[in-house]
């Protein structure tokens, strides 16, 4: 083996929902430019076609199965065309998530589950069904987690609730996994630049400027560091961390609490 290696997951095989777009997409293409095959999960077929077709033509390996993580079933399905195509699975990532600003008066019991459902429901079935067919020890399993769960934030109780079941569940999965080799680590990212989130969290300049402000680093992070960091904790390199919650954030989540969205 190289001692550059420069290729961390030659051989291994990634599932990947949200993988069409964001930090999900930026994720797998990380793992494919290292040697993986991903298989890229979502609700919208023509996003996730685009994004194989871009790592596709860039030498990497990715397929795609449409589906809504919200419906276990069908993360069955996600799981056994995974497997149907490129074998046992290596490193599973839960990107897929929900989300939009507003109080609590602002929404009703149907928002409020329909981002639970997306972010917490959805991480659970895609671990749930993926398990089976995880290569059993050296996988790895990664969560996106957010700063909401563990700091209250004004207009963001849906996700802080759905994220911080998420922390504990990735917690709770890294005991009952750990005996059989199973990783499982959570992702907290803070604001990052050209993602769906941010576009709805910090929709104008002056939103931006605000939310800079908030972040120790004073500035956005990128999805190519996020993807760093996922490439690390499935990486040998991180071969006995499992159980965290990792922060990549420019220190945001030490900033006072819900400044970033009220200042
Ligand atoms: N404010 C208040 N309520 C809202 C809302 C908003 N901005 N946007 C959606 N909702 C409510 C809807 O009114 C609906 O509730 P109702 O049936 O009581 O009217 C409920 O949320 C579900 O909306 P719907 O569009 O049917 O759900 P969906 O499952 O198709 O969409 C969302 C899920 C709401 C999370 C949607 O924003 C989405 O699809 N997001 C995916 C992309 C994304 O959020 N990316 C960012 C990730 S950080």
């Amino acid at each position: 083996m190289s001692i550059f290696r420069d290729h961390l997951l030659q051989g291994k095989t990634a599932l990947v929902t949200g993988g069409g777009s964001g930090i999900g997409q930026r994720m797998a293409e990380r793992f494919a430019e290292h040697g993986a095959r991903v298989m890229l999960v979502g609700r919208k077929q023509e996003k996730l076609d685009a994004a194989a077709a871009a790592m596709c033509s860039r030498g990497g390996v990715a397929a795609t199965h449409a589906v809504d993580v919200r419906d276990y079933a069908g993360m069955e399905g996600a799981v056994k065309s995974t497997r149907d195509r490129f074998g046992e699975i290596d490193i599973v990532v839960c990107g897929a998530a929900g989300n939009f600003p507003a109080p609590v008066l602002g929404m009703s019991a149907n928002g409020f589950k329909a981002v639970v459902d997306i972010d917490l429901l959805g991480t659970f079935n895609t671990c749930r069904a993926a398990y089976e067919h995880v290569r059993k020890p050296g996988a790895s399993v990664i969560a996106i987690s957010a700063s909401f769960a563990f700091q209250p934030t004004a207009m963001q109780a849906h996700v802080g609730a759905a994220k911080a079941g998420i922390d504990v569940l990735i917690k709770t999965l890294a005991i009952e996994w750990g005996p059989s080799g199973v990783r499982c680590n959570c992702i907290t990212p803070g604001p990052t630049d050209d993602t769906e989130g941010m576009r709805r969290l910090a929709p104008t300049d002056e939103a931006r400027r605000r939310t800079e402000r908030g972040v120790p680093l004073r500035r956005f992070g990128t999805k190519d560091e996020l993807a760093d960091l996922a490439l690390f904790l499935c990486s040998d390199a991180a071969a006995y961390i499992t159980g965290g919650v990792y922060l990549c954030d420019g220190g945001m989540s030490l900033a006072r609490p819900a400044a970033w969205l009220e200042q």
